[in-house]
């Protein structure tokens, strides 16, 4: 999802510079590297990550901050977990000073620029919706919402759209750009005209 042309073009510009190695940290830090990119920032100045959650998915984003921060231009200003001693485990570890319980609280700290969200499925689309207003860029772990809130879901697009934030939702194999190039080759004519597509989607949950 993207707010308007700006952000459309911010999307286009997640390059492969980011890449690390492994799919699963591709989005993180091509859209990270993007951010960057698409800032006017002063000599000394950095994106501002703050990382909401810092369980499993939360210390892998850590991770990739802190591998591409040169690069990128990027610091990990603050961390945010409920459960205090796995954000202060993170902070030791990612060398991080600034500690909060609250997502609020870390959303109002002005250091931070963007944040990435790795809390459970039914709280990301709040935690976005807060950080949209709060005037954060997302980078939001899939899924975006817990499939019973579709609503939710739909007015955190919209918000999204009537913003100028950038939204990049962390679904690392469809960031992949070997998507993009398959349907350019089908486009040219690799397997003649398609008149048939199955597409199936497994897992196990409710
Ligand atoms: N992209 C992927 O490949 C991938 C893989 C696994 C999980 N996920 C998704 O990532 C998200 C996180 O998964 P995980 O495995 O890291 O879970 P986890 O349980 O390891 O971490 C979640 C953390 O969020 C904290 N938390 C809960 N409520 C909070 C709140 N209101 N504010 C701040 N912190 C809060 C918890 O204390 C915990 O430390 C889930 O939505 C999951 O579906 C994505």
């Amino acid at each position: 999802m993207s707010g308007n042309t700006e952000s459309t073009s911010r999307h286009s510009g997640l390059t492969r510079r980011g890449f690390l190695g492994t799919t699963a940290v591709v989005s993180a830090a091509a859209t990270f590297t993007a951010l960057s990119s698409t800032r006017v920032l002063g000599a000394n100045e950095r994106i501002g990550v703050g990382v909401i959650g810092t369980g499993g998915r939360g210390n892998s984003h850590l991770s990739v901050v802190r591998k591409i921060q040169d690069e990128a231009n990027v610091d990990v200003v603050a961390v945010c977990d409920v459960y205090r001693p796995r954000a202060q485990k993170a902070a030791e570890k990612y060398k991080v000073s600034q500690i909060y319980m609250d997502h609020h609280e870390l959303l109002g700290d002005p250091k931070v620029d963007v944040v990435s969200i790795a809390t459970p499925d039914h709280i990301h689309g709040y935690q976005a919706l807060d950080a949209i207003a709060a005037g954060k860029d997302i980078y939001c772990e899939k899924p975006v919402t817990h499939w019973r809130q579709f609503k939710l879901t739909k007015r955190l697009a919209r918000e999204v759209a009537n913003s100028d934030r950038v939204f990049q939702l962390g679904t690392q194999g469809m960031s992949d750009d070997a998507w993009a190039l398959m349907r350019q080759l089908v486009r040219d004519g690799l397997i003649g005209q398609p008149i048939h597509a199955e597409c199936g989607y497994f897992r196990v949950g409710d």
